[in-house]
């Protein structure tokens, strides 16, 4: 049978060679602690740390890459900066596309630490007025957080527009741009971005289990550090060094997954976010239009395809979403996600809760051919549930 993997929101299943051999080489060669030791392969540990710090100051242009902080992913870091902030009494602005990386932490800060939220809310197609966020401003407001693409229906928000409002105001900015790292062009300097939070594993073809966060100076000094520990540095003192990026970055590293995280995001690099851009985005275009096509299938989407990430979701009538997924699977090959995405919020936005969607999500390493046969195997499907 085809296998035809569409479920890139979630994670990219197939890595671009160099990543695999980088990951293998670092774990076979450089087992050693990364800059704990004298020693050649403790230092050439620490140079592969280095290097993956380059390659992504590279692609989020960061003049300093010291700001570029590793994390075991973006959920690691946004609770990171949510813990490290927020003190009793704060506001924070957010939206209701968010992930529950967000909701979660945010929900547990209004019960526990009487941290206020503001839950902006979007219309069906996942949009915000950045007007909305600047009217939630108020003398607490600590902090705005949005994410940067719905990882249910693709569609991205006007991330300048609202960096403007946050400068203007005084207020930073979290991105949470776990679905456009790799995919938007995301250039932190420009944008005036206070904190870019990303993950390793979906769209920059890292393994899972590496991400991070970029932080501008203030973001690094207003923001405390919840993880404390070993750095390999400032040895002889007890307290965290202040200095970047060991304040935020205790303990040992995961070289081998940095290592592999750097190599994907020098592929990325390599192809080009533009190249990349072209192809899943006609990609996205032939599948929307075949879906367009059949009978008893709601599709949800931006409504621009060339203005969202490679991301929608789908009903079919009839037919319960969990069991379309299986049934895609197991006929068809097709890995799709079914349910609420772990953003149940969205769906509320959506209209979609408490049932959810299949969600179709397309990466660098799909075909036309995939999308025609997903295309098929839906028509069939939707074809037999509504006799
Ligand atoms: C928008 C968004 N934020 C956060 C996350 C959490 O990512 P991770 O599991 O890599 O920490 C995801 C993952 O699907 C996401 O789509």
């Amino acid at each position: 049978m085809k296998k035809c993997y569409l479920d890139n929101a979630s994670t990219t299943q197939t890595k671009p060679a160099s990543v695999y051999q980088a990951v293998n080489d670092t774990m076979q060669h450089n087992g050693c602690s990364p800059s704990r030791g004298g020693y050649g392969c403790a230092i050439e540990a620490g140079r592969k740390i280095l290097d993956a710090r380059s390659a992504l100051a590279r692609l989020f242009n960061v003049a300093d890459s010291r700001y570029i902080v590793f994390t075991p992913g973006i959920t690691w870091s946004i609770n990171m900066v949510l813990l490290g902030l927020l003190k009793e009494g704060d506001h924070v602005i957010t939206t209701s596309m968010e992930h529950n990386a967000v909701t979660r932490p945010l929900r547990c800060l209004e019960q526990e630490k009487q941290i206020e939220v503001s839950w902006v809310k979007a219309n069906a197609l996942g949009q915000i007025d950045p007007g909305q966020i600047e009217q939630e401003i108020r003398a607490k407001t600590r902090l705005i957080l949005v994410n940067h693409a719905s990882n249910i229906i693709g569609t991205i928000l006007p991330l300048a527009e609202i960096a403007e409002i946050s400068r203007r105001n005084k207020v930073l900015l979290m991105a949470d741009c776990a679905q456009t790292a790799g995919y938007c062009d995301l250039d932190f300097q420009n944008l005036g971005l206070d904190i870019l939070a990303f993950t390793g594993h979906k769209a920059l073809y890292g393994p899972p289990g590496t991400g991070g966060m970029i932080l501008s100076e203030r973001a690094a000094r207003e923001i405390k550090p919840v993880i404390q520990g070993g750095t390999g540095s400032s040895s002889a003192s007890q307290l965290q060094p202040e200095m970047m990026p060991e304040k935020f970055e205790s303990g040992t590293h995961n070289t081998p997954g940095i290592a592999g995280l750097g190599a994907g995001v020098k592929f990325v690099l390599d192809i080009g976010l533009e190249n990349i851009r072209r192809h899943e985005q006609a990609l996205l275009e032939q599948l929307v239009a075949g879906l367009r096509e059949i009978p008893f299938v709601t599709i949800y989407y931006s409504g621009n395809t060339e203005k969202q990430v490679p991301t929608i979701s789908i009903t079919i009538e009839n037919l319960d979403m969990g069991e379309a997924s299986i049934l895609l699977d197991e006929r068809y090959g097709i890995m799709t996600r079914s349910g609420i995405h772990c953003a149940p919020i969205s769906h509320q936005t959506i209209g979609t809760f408490p049932l959810g969607t299949i969600r179709l999500s397309i990466g660098y390493f799909n075909t036309p051919a995939d999308i025609s046969y997903t295309v098929q195997a839906i028509t069939e499907l939707a074809k037999e549930y509504n006799k």
